[in-house]
């Protein structure tokens, strides 16, 4: 599949981290709606980001204090901005991510606090927080051992991540129940990737 960088009109943020490795499921209705995007967009590439493999840390003291000073001299060219920078230039966004412990991989958290980058990705106004981000749209693909609940708290925080960003539309594609019953499992992830697969085609 073709890859682009800047203004990429597809970001990819891959968090499927799964003992099952290249057969994750969450992957695999990823992948659904990656090769229906691509069909839909022959000419156009996309960009993945595989959040464990960036070498990225969780904020300290330290860098919290660095990240400061260059937002405050409004210097948001240092690598410690690039996945703010590539995040807040993307044309749509999908992320995919299996359901751990109520939420996600801590590594798709630490990708968070590195795209919540005040005065790049959002900033405040008197009336409060304002996003600064230009995807048009993001969806979030997650599969779950349990039945999906309602406010299930993955799909909650990328549909507030997305208010804050100022990105207008949130889909979510929750494959669950998949420890459950092992023979129902071909059954739920082919309803999956046909509802990833359609958001493909749409995006
Ligand atoms: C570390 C870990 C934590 C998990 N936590 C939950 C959970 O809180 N709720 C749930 O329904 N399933 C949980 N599961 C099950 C996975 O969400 C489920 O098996 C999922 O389909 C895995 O996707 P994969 O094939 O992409 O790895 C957890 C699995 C792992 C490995």
């Amino acid at each position: 599949m073709k890859q682009a960088d800047w203004g990429t009109k597809l970001l990819f943020v891959n968090a499927c981290i799964s003992q099952r490795g290249a057969a994750s499921r969450t992957y695999g209705v990823a992948l659904a709606f990656l090769d229906a995007w691509q069909e839909a967009h022959p000419d156009d590439a996309h960009t993945m980001v595989r959040v464990d493999k960036m070498g990225l840390q969780p904020f300290t003291e330290a860098a919290l204090e660095k990240r400061d000073a260059l937002a405050a001299s409004g210097d948001f060219s240092d690598p410690l901005f690039r996945p703010a920078r590539i995040f807040r230039e993307a044309e749509t966004i999908v992320v995919a991510a299996p359901f751990w412990d109520l939420t996600f991989p801590a590594a798709l958290r630490i990708y968070i606090e590195h795209i919540s980058a005040c005065g790049l990705c959002y900033h405040y106004e008197a009336d409060g927080c304002h996003g600064d981000c230009k995807a048009s749209r993001l969806l979030y693909i997650t599969t779950g051992g349990d039945f999906e609940k309602p406010e299930s708290l993955g799909v909650l925080y990328w549909k507030q991540l997305s208010e804050m960003f100022g990105i207008p539309r949130f889909d979510y594609v929750f494959a669950g129940g998949l420890d459950v019953d092992p023979s129902k499992v071909p059954e739920i992830l082919t309803e999956a990737k046909e509802k990833a697969r359609q958001f493909g085609r749409e995006f």
